[in-house]
C-alpha cells in the first residue's frame, strides 16, 4: 500500500497536541485539531480553542508565522468524530493514560477509513499495549510519533512500530518525517520509554545521586554538565525546570516498574529530594520553581536563586570555577572541550568522569534491547536533548585517548558491548572520515556505513574528497558535481570579510567558465552575521576613510555581481542571516531558505544602516522598481519607503523563512526546506533547474532596475514620527540622528518624485549616510559594546 498525507487530525489540544498541529500548518498541512468537551460547557470546542491559543502565544513560537493557524480546525471528539473519515492521518496526544487512549481508539476505529494512519504521541506506554483489542486493520496501521517538546525546534522524532504494522507505513514515515516534517528520525524498539527518554532519565538520576552523594550543589552540576561537557547551557538541572520535574519524575517511575530486568532499576526509584519536590510542587517554570527560582527585587529587577539540595531553601547562587571547567571555556571543538574536563584533576573532572561512565556502560548494556543501531542512540541524544556527541561518539574519544579512559572508567565492569568492538571490530564505534562514516552494526559485528537521508549533501566529504576549487582562508568554492559550485564561507561566525568579497566576485567571474551555477550556502549553525564590525570599528577609530569607503564600494560591487550574475546564484541560509548576510540574500537571484532562518537588516543597533544595498533592495521588494510604480500597484512612491523604513529601523529580524518572505527578505517564490541537513541538496537541485531553465533559454539575469523615490515631501513625513518618538521618550537622541538618515537615503535624498534613479544612485546615499555615521562617537560606542558584549548598546 502507498501512504499519503494531506489532511491530519490530531487528537487532545494539550501542550503537545496544539504544538503538533501547530507544526503540521508550518508545513502546509491543514488539521483538525479535536479535545473533550467539558461538563457544562457553553462552548462545545472551548478545549481545543483555548489549545491554539496557547499555541499561538507560545514562546518560543510554535508557528513559523501566525497566518498557518487558519489550517488548523478546532473541535471535539463528541461532535467532529465522523470527520476523522476525511484525514490520512490521526495523531492521539491525549492524557497519558492506557485506559483512556483505549477508550478514545475504539470510538476513532469505528469511523476511520481504511489505511488511515494512526499514530500516539505517549511518551511511555508500550505499543504492544495502546493496540490492545484493536483490528488487524487498525493494528496495521499503528505506530507510535513520538515529538519531543517544544515539537518546531526539538529536533528528534521517535518511531516505535508494533509488531504488526505494516513495514512499508514505516518507511514512508521515515521518509516523511525527514523530509516533511523536517525531523530526525530515530526508529525505536517497543521498549519502556523508548530511546532518548530511557537513557536521558537514566543520566538525570545517576548525576542527582553523585551530586547528593558527594554534595555538588545544584550550580555546580550545570556548570560541569553544560557546554564544557559538549551539552546545552541550560545543562541539568535548567533544562529539568524548562521540562517539568514531574515529567521527569513520570518516565523514571515508569521505568522502575517496567523495566524489572534493568541492571540499573533501582537507580529510577525516586530520591527523597525529588519527591518532596514534587509534594511541595517545586515542579520548574510551570510550577514557578524548581531547582532554581526567579526572585524579584525591590528595584524591580529579578535575581535567579538555587536550590540547597541539603536544606531544600533558595540561596544566592555561587560562582563555580574549576580550573577544568576553565580551560575547557575557550576550546570550540566539543570533543576537545569533553576531553579537557575528563582528564582533569578537579572536583567538577572528578563528577564528569563519574557521570560520563555511568551513562556511557548504561547505553552500551541497554544498546541492543532498545534500538537497531548505535546510531539511533547517538542520535536521539543529539536530536532530543542537543548534545553536542552521542554516548558512542564520547566512547570514541575516549577509546582513542587511553590514559583518560583509565581515569574515566577506573574499577568499572567493561560492557560486553565494548568488549567486542575491541575484538571483534577495529576499537572505535565508528571509522572513516566525515561523510563515508561506518559504525559497529552490533547485529553483525561488522561496519556499516552510517545512514544518511537520499541526497544530502556533506561539504567536509567533499573537501576530503578533493573537490575544493580554492580556498582563501575566509571562503572556499566547492565543487558540487553537475556542474553546480558552493561558495562556502568560513570566518568565525561566517562575519563577512574581504576574503569572502574576494571569493564572490571570484565565483562570479571565473566560476562562470566552470560552473552552471552558484549555490551560496554553508553548513555552519548561521549562514553570516554581517560585515566584520571589528574592521569597521578600527577604520572608524583611526579615520581611515578611504579604506572605508573601499571596502564598501568592494561590498556594493560583490552583490551587484551576484544580482547579475550571468550564471544563477541561490543564496541557501539557515541560522541567522544578518546585516551583509540579509543583503547577499537579496542581491542572490533565488533563495533555498532552512525553515528556521532569522533574517534581518540589523545595522541601525550598531548605530549604522544597510549599506551593501539593503535599503535598495527592500525598496525594492516592496516596490520602489519603476515599472510598478508606473503601473500604480503599490498606492505611491511613499509605500515602499514607509515599508522599509518600518522595517529597518526597528531592526526587525524574522523568527523563520515564512516571516521573512513577509518582510520580502525573501521572495514569494524562493524556496523553503525544513529539515535543514537537506538544505544543500535542494539548493543544488534548485540552481541546476536554473541552469537548465537557461540552456533551455527560460532563463536570463534580471535586468538592470531604476527606483522611484518620493524624495523630501516623505522625508519630512518619516521624521516627524521620528520627533514624535524622541518626544514620547521612545528613542534617543542618537537613534533619532540614525532614523533621519535612513529616512533620507530610503526616500532618495534630493530626488523628486519624477526622477528615475539608478541602482548605484541609491548605493551611494547609502554608502554616504554610512561613513558620516561611522564618523560618529556614538555610533562607534554601538559597535563597540556588539563587540565586546554582544549587547546592544542604546546610548
Ligand atoms: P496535556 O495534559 O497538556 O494535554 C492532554 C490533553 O488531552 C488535554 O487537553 C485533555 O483535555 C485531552 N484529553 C484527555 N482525554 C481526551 C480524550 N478522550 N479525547 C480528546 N482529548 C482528551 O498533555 P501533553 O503534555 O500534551 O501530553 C500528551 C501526550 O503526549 C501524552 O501521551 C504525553 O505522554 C505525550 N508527550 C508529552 C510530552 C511533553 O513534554 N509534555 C513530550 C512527549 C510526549
Amino acid at each position: 500500500m502507498t501512504y499519503q498525507i494531506r489532511k491530519a487530525a490530531v487528537l487532545g489540544a494539550g501542550v503537545m497536541g496544539a504544538a503538533i498541529a501547530a507544526h503540521l500548518a508550518n508545513v502546509g498541512i491543514p488539521s483538525l485539531l479535536l479535545d473533550i468537551v467539558p461538563p457544562g460547557a457553553q462552548d462545545r470546542n472551548i478545549v481545543a480553542k483555548t489549545g491554539l491559543e496557547r499555541a499561538l502565544k507560545a514562546r518560543p513560537a510554535a508557528f513559523y508565522s501566525q497566518r498557518s493557524a487558519a489550517l488548523i480546525t478546532v473541535g471535539n471528539v463528541e461532535d467532529d468524530l465522523s470527520k476523522l473519515a476525511e484525514v490520512d492521518w490521526v495523531i492521539e496526544a491525549v492524557v497519558e493514560r492506557l485506559d483512556i487512549k483505549h477508550n478514545l481508539y475504539e470510538k476513532v476505529e469505528a469511523v476511520l477509513k481504511p489505511g488511515t494512519i494512526i499514530t500516539s504521541n505517549t511518551s511511555g506506554l508500550p505499543a504492544h499495549l495502546l493496540i490492545e483489542g484493536r483490528s488487524a486493520e487498525f493494528r496495521r496501521h499503528f505506530l507510535i510519533t513520538h515529538f519531543f517538546n517544544p515539537v518546531r525546534y526539538m529536533r528528534l522524532l521517535e518511531l516505535v512500530p508494533c509488531a504488526d504494522t505494516d513495514p512499508a507505513l514505516l518507511s514512508f514515515m521515515q521518509q516523511f518525517g525527514t523530509e516533511v516534517l523536517g525531523k530526525g528520525v530515530v526508529l525505536c524498539k517497543d521498549t519502556p520509554n523508548f530511546i532518548a527518554n530511557r537513557i536521558g532519565v537514566y543520566g538525570f538520576v545517576s548525576a542527582l545521586r553523585h551530586a547528593l552523594n558527594e554534595g555538588y550543589t545544584v550550580s555546580e552540576v550545570d556548570a560541569i554538565l553544560g557546554p564544557a561537557m559538549g551539552r546545552p547551557k541550560s545543562a541539568m538541572f535548567r533544562t529539568s525546570d524548562l521540562s517539568g520535574l514531574d515529567t521527569t519524575a513520570h518516565v523514571a517511575s515508569n521505568l522502575y516498574e517496567n523495566a524489572p530486568n534493568d541492571e540499573q532499576r533501582e537507580s529510577f526509584r525516586l530520591p527523597e529530594l525529588v519527591q518532596e519536590m514534587l509534594r511541595r510542587n517545586m515542579l520548574g517554570e510551570k510550577s514557578g520553581q524548581g531547582f532554581y527560582k526567579r526572585v524579584k527585587n525591590a528595584d524591580g529587577s529579578s535575581t535567579i536563586l538555587e536550590l540547597n539540595l541539603k536544606t531544600l531553601e533558595y540561596e544566592p547562587q555561587q560562582k563555580v570555577r574549576y580550573p577544568s571547567l576553565g580551560a575547557a571555556r575557550n576550546i570550540d571543538d566539543p570533543a576537545e572541550r569533553i576531553l579537557t574536563v575528563l582528564s582533569g584533576d578537579d572536583r567538577a573532572s572528578q563528577f564528569a568522569r563519574e557521570t560520563t561512565a555511568d551513562t556511557l556502560i548504561y547505553a552500551a548494556n541497554r544498546a541492543p534491547e532498545i534500538a537497531e543501531s548505535i546510531v539511533d542512540i547517538d542520535n536521539a541524544l543529539r536530536w532530543g536533548f542537543n548534545f553536542d556527541l552521542g554516548s558512542f561518539e564520547v566512547w570514541d574519544l575516549l577509546l582513542q585517548h587511553p590514559a583518560t579512559f583509565e581515569k574515566v572508567f577506573e574499577g568499572r565492569q567493561m560492557p560486553e558491548l565494548v568488549e567486542r568492538v575491541r575484538t571483534q571490530g577495529q576499537g572505535t564505534f565508528y571509522v572513516g572520515e566525515a561523510g563515508r562514516r561506518q559504525y559497529f552494526d552490533f547485529k553483525s559485528d561488522s561496519y556499516k556505513p552510517v545512514p544518511q537521508p537520499q541526497g544530502v549533501i556533506s561539504l567536509p566529504a567533499l573537501k576530503a574528497n578533493n573537490r575544493v576549487v580554492r580556498d582563501n582562508g575566509s571562503a572556499a568554492l566547492i565543487d558540487l558535481g553537475d556542474g553546480i559550485a558552493c561558495v562556502e564561507f568560513h570566518t568565525k561566525m561566517n562575519s563577512i570579510d574581504e576574503g569572502i568579497i574576494e571569493m564572490m566576485h571570484y565565483a562570479v567571474t571565473e566560476g562562470q567558465r566552470q560552473f552552471r551555477a552558484l549555490v551560496l550556502g554553508n553548513e555552519a549553525a548561521d549562514f553570516s552575521a554581517g560585515a566584520n564590525l571589528f574592521l569597521v570599528l578600527m577604520g572608524a577609530r583611526q579615520g581611515e576613510w578611504q579604506m572605508l569607503e573601499n571596502a564598501i564600494n568592494g561590498l556594493q560591487q560583490a552583490h551587484l555581481m551576484l544580482k547579475y550574475s550571468p550564471i544563477p546564484v541561490v543564496a541557501a541560509p539557515a541560522g541567522r542571516a544578518l546585516g551583509g548576510g540579509c543583503e547577499i540574500i537579496m542581491h542572490s537571484q533565488h533563495a533555498r531558505a532552512a525553515a528556521e532562518s532569522y533574517i534581518g537588516l540589523v545595522e541601525v543597533g550598531v548605530g549604522l544602516i544597510p549599506a551593501g544595498g539593503g535599503c535598495k533592495e527592500l525598496l525594492l521588494r516592496h516596490g520602489a522598481d519603476v515599472e510598478t510604480q508606473m503601473a500604480r500597484k503599490t498606492g505611491g512612491p511613499f509605500t515602499p519607503s514607509r515599508k522599509a523604513f518600518e522595517i529597518i529601523s526597528f531592526a526587525t529580524v524574522s523568527t523563520s523563512a515564512a516571516e521573512a518572505q513577509q518582510y520580502r527578505f525573501l521572495r514569494k517564490t524562493d524556496a523553503i526546506t525544513v529539515n535543514r541537513d537537506l538544505l544543500l541538496r535542494d539548493a543544488k537541485a534548485d540552481a541546476i533547474r536554473l541552469a537548465e531553465a537557461k540552456a533551455a533559454g527560460q532563463w536570463q539575469p534580471p535586468e538592470p532596475q531604476m527606483l522611484l523615490l518620493p524624495g523630501s515631501g516623505a522625508r519630512l513625513v518619516l521624521e516627524q514620527q521620528i520627533d514624535n518618538m524622541l518626544l514620547l521618550g521612545k528613542i534617543s537622541e542618537h537613534d533619532a540622528v540614525i532614523g533621519r538618515k535612513l529616512a533620507y537615503v530610503l526616500t532618495g535624498g534630493e530626488t523628486s518624485p519624477v526622477t528615475p534613479l539608478t541602482e548605484q544612485q541609491v548605493l551611494d546615499l547609502e554608502r554616504e549616510a554610512f561613513l558620516s555615521l561611522c564618523g560618529m562617537e556614538k555610533t562607534q560606542e554601538r559597535m563597540q559594546s556588539i563587540l565586546m558584549t554582544g549587547k546592544p548598546l542604546r546610548n
